[in-house]
């Protein structure tokens, strides 16, 4: 008789942002006349960075002759962009690595969820508190997590990363075997420097735990102090796997392109995790798109480098605007520094959904509840600096009114 993962009825309710993205439709649905001002999920909005464009154009071209027409490509990634993201993201901070070591992918959503494939079902999880779902919801999908009560799950361990602990997770008082750590973090915009990060490396390679580390928003760090990669903390090759991304970078949220570094120093078990992971998607991934790879390559090129910071730095400024409007409104803000994200302490002691739904009743701007990234987010509010300009300006002139 047929049976379902019995683990999915464990999670409670729906995927955060498809919870938000439902409540501000029926918002919308009945307040057809207002606008709506998303500032929720982390998407970009500024336009595919000409360069990228046109290389796309010319590999499109290429697809349909006979000379350039190419079918499935290497599950691994296409050697021309491994090569360029080994040059242009690693040797140029030190970081020495071979291309098969890298693994291109259509997303670190999907390597963070998919990574899980390749390690037991018995480890102890350690997650930082608040956190990105994806990291809890693929274990508990996985029955890694335990159980579900009271909006924790029963085998995970929380870092919680509070005003009181700097946004930042201490290391954990039990044993644990995976860490996912995400810095500059999603969702409160802390960063951790090499200092914070020296700390972590030392403590895994002392545990023989892996550390999962998520720097999909490195090109957001304006600070010289923070680590763009763990790989610059020595000994991070025999205890880290990091998973990077063009979506935030380089605006492919739609286009789909990220990659993941698994170095050959990291074993468990007598086996090399680069051998796993290389067995995992060989046999369930069959790579990105030539023409999307193609893409991702002419970021690295010096009209790509120019034309994408310069989106970069368009949502840094947004950030700083939110970041400027809500400490004049009075509310603490963590973020928006480092990080496209700024994490907002709700007013008079206010929880996480009220305050959001008040925000959208009376503004009509959508934010995302801290409560929904773990327990420790209760009573916070997270905004992106994804929007345009013209939105988040908006955005801030009706929660100035409001607060
Ligand atoms: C977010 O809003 O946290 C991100 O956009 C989600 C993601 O990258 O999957």
């Amino acid at each position: 008789m047929l049976n379902i993962n019995k683990n999915f009825k464990k999670l409670p309710g729906a995927y955060l942002f498809s919870t938000v993205a439902r409540l501000a439709e029926e918002y919308q649905k009945a307040h057809p006349e207002r606008e709506l001002i998303k500032m929720s999920i982390g998407d970009v909005t500024r336009p595919i960075a000409p360069s990228v464009v046109r290389a796309m154009e010319t590999a499109a071209h290429e697809m349909g002759t006979a000379e350039g027409f190419r079918g499935y490509g290497p599950e691994q990634g296409y050697e021309f962009l491994r090569s360029a993201i080994i040059k242009n993201d690693y040797i140029s901070r030190g970081i020495e690595l071979d291309t098969s070591e890298v693994f291109v992918s259509d997303g670190a959503k999907s390597d963070c969820g998919n990574i899980g494939d390749i390690f037991g079902i018995d480890n102890i999880v350690a997650v930082c508190d608040p956190v990105y779902p994806v990291y809890v919801d693929t274990n508990a999908m996985a029955g890694r997590a335990g159980d579900y009560k009271e909006g924790r799950w029963s085998r995970l361990v929380y870092m919680p990363c509070t005003a009181e602990t700097g946004f930042l997770p201490e290391l954990p008082k039990t044993s644990v075997d995976i860490i996912y750590l995400c810095f500059p973090n999603n969702p409160t915009g802390a960063a951790a420097t090499r200092v914070q990060l020296k700390k972590w490396v030392d403590y895994a390679k002392d545990c023989g735990a892996v550390i999962l580390y998520d720097s999909a928003y490195e090109a957001f760090i304006t600070d010289p102090d923070i680590p763009h990669s763990i790989y610059e903390i020595d000994g991070a090759k025999e205890c880290a796997i990091e998973f990077r991304s063009f979506s935030k970078t380089a605006g492919f949220t739609g286009m789909r392109c990220a990659y993941t570094i698994v170095p050959h120093e990291l074993k468990c078990d007598g086996a090399e995790l680069n051998a796993l992971w290389n067995r995992r998607q060989c046999t369930k991934f069959n790579g990105v798109p030539y023409v999307i790879q193609r893409a991702a390559e002419a970021v690295y090129s010096p009209d790509g480098q120019r034309e994408t910071r310069a989106a970069i730095e368009y949502y840094l400024e947004n950030a700083k605007i939110i970041r400027t409007a809500l400490s004049a409104a009075g509310l603490s803000v963590c973020g928006g520094e480092n990080a496209p994200y700024i994490w907002a302490k709700a007013p008079k002691n206010m929880g996480s959904w009220d305050f959001f739904n008040e925000i959208l009743n009376k503004t009509g701007v959508v934010t995302t509840p801290g409560a929904g990234f773990g327990p420790s987010g209760e009573g916070y509010i997270r905004l992106t600096a994804f929007s345009t300009r013209e939105h988040t300006q908006k955005a801030m002139e009706l929660l100035g009114n409001i607060l």
